[in-house]
């Protein structure tokens, strides 16, 4: 065995270490690696696809179903497999889903393929989940211990964090997710900007902020995945993703339960900050499973910023 190869050995650490290491509790730390592992059959059907996104016959002239809705049932059918689970919420269901036998202690919310439009264009989508104890109609501040996202990009990435840092993993060809980066830190500022919306339906505190950020020489950063996108902030270790408020649409276009709350919490982690522009994200009381929120979310110097231009321009 060459010598490059003994110091991978000995130096690679698992998912399941690395948790065990930051002192993530048995159950939850069973748990984000159940999901964490849907992420490698979840990509096998986005390569099995081929691009072909719903409406589409298998062979045997059966629907095929969505991607959306195949990745959700993948979710669904591990996380009730788990034993951990009392209630699923996912982004493709109209109801929570009582998937447990009443005493499981997590609850679990997921946007199962988050962006999927994108598929065809062959840019990066992702997973998002959410965990929570009690209930998932709480503030996520009450109810949140940990949250993960996983991007299908040209490698398989996967960040959690269960309120002890943010840390990304890679999936390696063995199939296995190997520590890329502990404890990740955004910087105070950043220098890239993740606007969504168009211009001419913001605020004017809003389109006053983006000149702002463009006269201050940030560098736009835009995929339409909020996955990759809120990744590229945190790996560039700072910036800001923002999808405001917008003239017909106030409370602007990103879900609460589903993907602003678990990037919220491993934003924080990570020592940034999300908010809706006033409050912070995690400090919203979730009513229900459609409700949504403009989003600031980033370093902290970026968001900061933004709610002293919307503070100024009501
Ligand atoms: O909510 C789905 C989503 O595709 C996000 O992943 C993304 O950030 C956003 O919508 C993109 O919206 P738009 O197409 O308006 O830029």
């Amino acid at each position: 065995m060459g010598e490059g190869i003994s110091d991978y050995t000995k130096f690679c650490v698992d998912l399941r270490r690395q948790m065990w290491m930051a002192g993530v509790e048995e159950e939850l730390r069973r748990l984000i690696w159940q999901i964490a592992v849907t992420g490698k059959y979840i990509s096998a059907k986005i390569h099995e696809s081929n691009r072909k996104l719903a409406g589409f016959k298998n062979i045997y002239g059966e629907d095929q179903l969505s991607l959306d809705r195949s990745a959700d049932e993948i979710l669904k059918n591990q996380l009730q497999y788990s034993g951990f689970v009392r209630e699923y919420a996912s982004e493709e269901q109209d109801v929570v889903v009582l998937i447990g036998k009443g005493r499981e202690q997590y609850f679990v919310t997921a946007d199962p393929l988050d962006g999927s439009s994108l598929v065809d264009t062959n840019l990066a989508i992702g997973t998002i989940i959410g965990i929570h104890k009690e209930s998932i109609f709480a503030r996520g501040r009450d109810s949140m211990v940990a949250a993960l996202y996983i991007t299908y990009g040209p490698l398989i990435t996967m960040v959690y964090s269960a309120g002890k840092g943010t840390h990304e993993f890679v999936l390696n060809r063995e199939g296995e997710y190997v520590l890329s980066q502990e404890h990740i830190t955004l910087n105070e500022k950043g220098s890239i900007y993740s606007p969504g919306g168009l211009r001419k339906d913001c605020t004017e505190g809003h389109q006053k902020y983006l000149e702002y950020l463009e006269a201050e020489g940030y560098k736009l950063r835009y995929s339409g995945g909020f996955v990759p996108d809120i990744n590229q902030v945190l790996i560039k270790r700072g910036g800001i993703f923002t999808y405001p408020a917008l003239k017909k649409s106030p409370r602007g276009k990103l879900r609460l339960l589903f993907e602003l709350q678990p990037m919220a919490f491993i934003i924080e982690q990570a020592g940034g900050i999300a908010t809706d522009g006033a409050d912070a994200i995690l400090s919203l009381q979730v009513e229900d499973l459609e409700q949504r929120s403009p989003v600031y979310i980033g370093s902290r110097f970026e968001v900061e910023k933004a709610m002293s231009f919307l503070s100024a321009n009501p």
